[in-house]
């Protein structure tokens, strides 16, 4: 918990006005305040600031997969890309499907403390889609409020029924990971005319929208939380169009490459756009930015999935999925959403901080930038571009797919409760006092 001062900062891009931090609290708002004595300054220069961004999707890879992330170094990506809280998945090894785990993860994320880590607890034991793990004990003891078998769809009907009745029961939220698995065995990128060119074996759009269709009706008969991980397919929208207006409890994320990239971008065989779900069609980027601007699509989540080079520099079949997402997501939200129109500063904060911290029932993330309010935040200058360069960013990996492009808005710097994580593009290490 600290003190701060902020000068001429312009909340959501609205007028410019100083804040003072107390106690990792925000005590004042307003123009012309003086500077407390002692307290350290954070001069915005009229930047935009937001409240701290809140990711529902990353994989941190700790425990079992360090060759490729740790919670520290994926900490340190979320810091620069101003992310104030993340959700990390439980495709580690051991699998976090135990509270012993899930506790482990959120311990690492507290220790490193530059960004609030809430382990995801596995719906299913080792992520077998067949016996449901313990919801219940990872919940109570490990407090752990979201679950998921990320990576692996919750495929069979019975079993994910139960889980969204425990849900329901505990109150958490099942984010499901929709693939039907049946569909897409041996798939290696969307189904259509590219895949056809390539010879690539082709991933349905339809292994997405049948599993959403399916969970939607369950959850509905349970009266559970469904949360649905990386939609990419245009036909997903339309169900969850329907299913909202029926009244069902669903939300739903879009990662930024599915914002931005289409599976054009397969032709060069580079493995670094193999990814899960993959990369569709410019129609389904087009109905992504739309749903998203509309709130079909409640949040942007990263699905940040590091891999290290020995499992991503390969031919393309034996790539594993996923791309880093935590430094550029911001960056590309503004390419896709800012910059044609489709959100304002507002829109970015709902999607990136406040629906993502409502989903997750987090009580001190995505609040405005009021007085009395927890001092979570980041400052973006959006005017300024720079140039992604994998080998510059935080990840141990540099799976990037935005390599050598120039995206606009930098993050400036992030604040955790009053504490400076992140500034000027390096991360703040905390000082011992
Ligand atoms: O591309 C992906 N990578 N999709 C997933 O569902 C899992 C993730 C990973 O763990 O690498
Ligand atoms: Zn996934």
């Amino acid at each position: 918990m600290s003190d701060l001062f902020i000068r001429n900062a312009r909340p959501y891009d609205d007028d410019a006005v100083d804040l003072v931090v107390r106690d990792g609290v925000i005590t004042e708002i307003g123009s012309g305040l003086e500077a407390p004595d002692g307290v350290e300054t954070l001069d915005a220069e009229g930047r935009v600031l937001l409240p701290g961004l809140v990711d529902l999707h990353v994989h941190l890879r700790e425990p079992g997969g360090e060759e490729s992330e740790t919670v520290e170094t994926g900490s340190r990506a979320a810091a620069l890309g101003g992310f104030t809280a993340v959700f990390a998945m439980p495709n580690t090894a051991p699998v976090a499907d135990t509270d012993v785990v899930t506790a482990h993860v959120r311990r690492r994320g507290a220790e490193v403390g530059l960004v609030d880590v809430h382990p995801v607890g596995a719906v299913t034991v080792g992520l077998r889609g067949e016996k449901l793990a313990e919801l219940g004990t990872m919940a109570t003891t490990a407090g752990v409020r979201m679950f998921s078998d990320d990576g692996h769809c919750v495929n069979d009907p019975l079993v994910m029924r139960r889980a969204l009745e425990y849900a329901s029961a505990l109150d958490v939220v099942i984010a499901q990971h929709a693939e039907d698995h049946r569909l897409t065995q041996g798939a290696q990128a969307n189904e259509g005319v590219v895949a056809s060119r390539l010879g690539l074996a082709g991933w349905p759009a339809t292994a997405e929208e049948t599993i959403v269709a399916r969970d939607c009706a369950l959850a509905r008969e349970a009266g559970a939380r469904l949360h649905v991980c990386h939609v990419s397919s245009a036909r997903t929208v339309e169900v969850l169009r329907s299913a909202k207006a029926a009244g069902v409890t669903v939300s739903a994320e879009v990662t930024p490459h599915h914002l931005l990239l289409t599976d054009a971008a397969l032709t060069s065989y580079d493995p670094v756009n193999k990814v899960n779900p993959p990369l569709r069609t410019a129609a389904d980027t087009q109905a992504m930015r739309a749903a998203l601007a509309e709130g079909v699509i409640d949040v942007v989540a990263t699905d940040h999935a590091p891999h290290a080079a020995q499992y991503k520099d390969t031919e393309w079949q034996a790539a594993r999925p996923g791309m880093l997402g935590l430094q550029t997501a911001l960056s590309v939200v503004v390419h896709t959403m800012v910059e044609p129109g489709l959100l304002d500063w507002h829109g970015v904060a709902r999607v990136m901080s406040e629906r993502p911290a409502e989903i997750a029932g987090l009580p001190d993330q995505g609040r405005p930038i009021a007085v009395g309010e927890p001092a979570n935040l980041v400052l973006v200058d959006p005017e300024e571009p720079w140039t992604v360069r994998g080998a510059a960013l935080a990840s141990l990996s540099s799976n990037t797919p935005y390599e050598g492009m120039r995206l606009p808005a930098v993050v400036v710097a992030t604040v955790l409760r009053g504490r400076v994580t992140a500034r000027d593009g390096r991360v703040v290490e905390r000082t011992t006092a």
